[in-house]
């Protein structure tokens, strides 16, 4: 069993960005268990990262992560990078020192916005800090998710079968990268 974390960067009720997560995460095998990460954590505080300090919300999500294999980042952008709560929540897994849980974990980057430029510069900016963080991350595509209104339907599903071939593209690479680290 592939256990699949998919992590989005927008906490706001609506997000368009967590709707396009689902959608690619549903062309994922059938095999798979895919679950939703909560990143809604107390910040980042290294004062508190001791024995008898650690927020529940630090614990909570740590142990959720070690449960993961694979993690696919969905993510708006926010003033050209990440949002700072999903920066928060790679900062927290980071950490205490010697016990990321990101490390080696294959990783698939979406990037999403209503504009034309799709997030690029959120791409680019969590691309950065997964190199640090030592995750195998899809190259290709890239998956700059522009538009993203005029892709969701009136219910906020994706119904397009262009759009289902490019996220199933995107699922079966992610896949082929997974399989890829675990022979
Ligand atoms: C603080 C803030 C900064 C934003 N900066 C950008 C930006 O740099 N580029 C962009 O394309 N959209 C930007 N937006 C617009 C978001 O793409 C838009 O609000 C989007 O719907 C957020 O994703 P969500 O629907 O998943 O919450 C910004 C929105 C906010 C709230």
């Amino acid at each position: 069993m592939t256990n699949v974390g998919v992590i989005v960067g927008s906490l706001r009720e609506g997000s368009f960005t967590k709707k396009i997560a689902k959608a690619v995460a549903d062309q994922l095998p059938a095999d798979y268990n895919v679950s939703l990460i909560d990143i809604n954590l107390d910040l980042y505080n290294e004062d508190l990262d001791v024995d008898g300090k650690v927020p529940a919300s630090w614990t909570k999500f740590r142990e959720a992560m070690n449960n993961v294999d694979a993690v696919i980042f969905a993510t708006p952008e926010y003033n050209r990078s990440i949002p700072g709560g999903l920066k928060n929540a790679i900062d927290v897994g980071s950490r205490p020192m010697g016990s990321s849980i990101w490390d080696k974990k294959p990783a698939l980057i979406i990037s999403v916005s209503p504009g034309a430029i799709g997030g690029f510069g959120a791409n680019m900016a969590l691309r950065q800090s997964l190199v640090f963080l030592n995750m195998p991350v899809v190259q290709q595509p890239e998956a700059y998710i522009g538009g993203v209104t005029n892709i969701l339907d009136d219910n906020g599903e994706v119904t397009s079968q262009r759009e289902l071939s490019y996220f199933k593209s995107i699922a079966d690479t992610f896949v082929d990268l997974i399989n890829k680290m675990n022979s």
